[in-house]
């Protein structure tokens, strides 16, 4: 029997009271999310119980107990208060996947201030954007990445401080900190920061077709969501160990590797490194994982390994797994039902969303390739896209659309409620996707309704690899787009032009690749490049990413006519 049980029960009589009830806000409990993570399940009997697993990339293992979880946040959030920062102010977290991360998120909403979780494998120009865009005060981060905040520390007028948690014995500056929360004073007792739930928690960048990417601004009311949907979605039980394999650097990380789990009482397994198959399979195996929660790209990369590796483990402690972020092909679904015996439940949502709101539940049948059905307490459809009206046939694709109102949605993008505004039509919150329903209510995806990358999962903009394309000295114009892989969903592709006096060459796109990654990311890296003499564009000197997707494709081209040299 499945948490949820009857998802057609479940869907009809929901109040999200229940999830206010089963957090004791009803009875005037304290509303932090710092504090529900850690020192409420502490108070429930679980000071002991083990909250987190982790394993370095070296393969060292070392756990903490809820109680070890609940001290140490406390220890951070009395160090950021001593240091001077209010509520309301932004600290962001710049790391691996260490406990720091994990636990220092905790701590900095514990304070009342705002968390700003970012990639570590950012490179300064995507870090750079991201802290400026927030005003962040002070920011968490090590050895290993500190060289990208202090090549663009004097452009930050904001930051404050940069606390590095393996920073003892090193050289440090004016304004840089050491702090180690394993060797700092234990701090027994920290008088968490009395929150609303309408009082801002984390601020989650996340890209966009144009502009500068944009900060999503959630709030601790958001945990009822997380805790609903890790609840019925991922159907965690107490005694289950629970991984999810995203960062944190991106909102599955924290609502569901962080928020989710922890307002459960779970013990969740970190690992530091990224996806390495026969390490994953093993960790399974040797963690005795119950419930796994990974993206697409993850399972069509294991798929690629083929059934021999799995077969070389015993993945029989799972009972549930779960994916998101992209399609989720009906192959996939139905290779890991033959060879891991448990089909992938696919659920859909958005960094906006703040939890999952729709989703392949267990108990419920699956079809595979599609997202499954709209979370209890969610109102969700497909909406045509010049009225925005609901489409009341049966199949015609659409885009999807939410009524607002749920806990864990967004409430604006940091300094720019202008863009937040424009999400809303007609009554509903539009997510820019666009999917068609079943006849019997199921949501399948057809792709997205902008440009926006979409990579392994995560997705990236176009705006801002053209942009940091632009300051090669070699290239005069850029264009960036998604290219189908098979593999990842998509790969950046980067049209380019030359300024005069370079040359095409396999050199020069070498150095170009670097370039990117070294500024954005490795994600953000295009996987292909191509130079053309010049760019499509608009009579406006807009550059048309569409056209030279379509024909990247091989689709349909549409109207031209706006094209000034074809
Ligand atoms: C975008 C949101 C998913 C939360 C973490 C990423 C795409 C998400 C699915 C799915 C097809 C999906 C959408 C969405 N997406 N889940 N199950 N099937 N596409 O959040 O970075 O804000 O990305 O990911 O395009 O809008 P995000």
């Amino acid at each position: 029997m499945s948490n949820i049980g009857s998802y057609d029960e479940r869907y009809r009589d929901f109040d999200w009271s229940r999830a206010e009830e089963d957090l004791s806000w009803d009875d005037g409990g304290m509303i932090n999310i710092g504090y529900l993570c850690s020192d409420r399940n502490c108070e429930l009997g679980l000071a002991d119980k083990t909250a987190l697993i982790w394993e370095s990339f070296s393969g060292q293992e070392k756990r903490y107990s809820f109680n070890d979880i609940r001290i140490y946040s406390n220890s951070f959030a009395k160090f950021f208060r001593d240091l001077g920062i209010e509520p309301g102010e932004r600290i962001c977290i710049f790391l691996d996947k260490i406990p720091a991360l994990y636990i220092g998120l905790l701590g900095v909403l514990k304070m009342g201030a705002i968390v700003q979780p970012l990639f570590s494998a950012f490179g300064e120009d995507a870090l750079f954007t991201r802290l400026e865009d927030a005003g962040t005060e002070a920011i968490l981060t090590s050895r290993k990445h500190i060289g990208k905040v202090r090549r663009i520390r004097d452009k930050l007028k904001a930051l404050e401080h940069v606390v590095v948690v393996d920073g003892e014995g090193m050289e440090l500056s004016d304004g840089e900190v050491a702090f180690d929360f394993e060797k700092a004073e234990a701090v027994e007792r920290f008088d968490v920061y009395q929150v609303s739930p309408e009082t801002p928690s984390l601020l989650h960048y996340t890209s966009g077709t144009t502009g500068k990417p944009k900060g999503a601004l959630h709030v601790h009311h958001s945990i009822l969501g997380q805790y609903m949907t890790t609840k019925w979605v991922l159907d965690l039980l107490a005694e289950d160990i629970y991984w999810c394999t995203a960062d944190p650097g991106w909102v599955t990380g924290t609502s569901y590797g962080i928020i989710g789990p922890w307002s459960l009482g779970i013990t969740q397994l970190v690992l530091e490194m990224g996806f390495i198959p026969a390490r994953w399979y093993q960790a399974i195996e040797k963690y005795k994982v119950t419930v796994f929660y990974t993206a697409p790209t993850a399972i069509r990369m294991l798929m690629k390994e083929g059934e021999e590796l799995v077969k070389k483990y015993d993945l029989s402690s799972l009972r549930h797994t779960a994916s998101v972020g992209e399609p989720l092909n009906a192959e996939a679904v139905i290779w890991s039902e033959e060879v891991m015996g448990l089909p992938f439940h696919d659920n859909y949502w958005q960094t906006e969303t703040g939890c999952i709101v729709i989703a392949n539940y267990p108990g419920m049948k699956i079809r595979p390739g599609s997202m499954g059905k709209p979370f209890p307490g969610i109102t969700a459809t497909v909406v045509d896209p010049t009225e925005y009206k609901p489409i009341e046939k049966v199949g015609s694709v659409g885009l999807i659309a939410l009524k607002p109102g749920w806990p864990s949605m967004f409430r604006t993008y940091w300094n720019n409620q202008e863009t937040y505004d424009s999400k809303f039509k007609n009554g509903w919150y539009i997510c820019g996707d666009r999917a068609s329903i079943d006849e019997d209510g199921y949501f399948w995806f057809v792709g997205r309704d902008d440009d926006v990358i979409n990579t392994a999962g995560h997705l990236v903009g176009p705006f801002e690899i053209e942009s940091a394309l632009l300051e090669h000295p070699a290239i005069a114009e850029s264009a960036a787009i998604g290219k189908p892989d098979p593999v990842n969903m998509e790969v950046v592709k980067a049209f380019i032009a030359l300024k005069p006096g370079h040359e095409p060459s396999d050199e020069l796109k070498l150095s170009i690749i670097n370039f990117v990654r070294k500024k954005l990311s490795p994600l953000a890296m295009p996987q292909e490049i191509e130079f053309r003499e010049s760019l499509p564009k608009t009579r406006s000197g807009k550059i048309m990413r569409r056209l030279l997707k379509a024909q990247e494709t091989g689709e349909e081209i549409g109207d031209i006519s706006t094209l000034e040299d074809d």
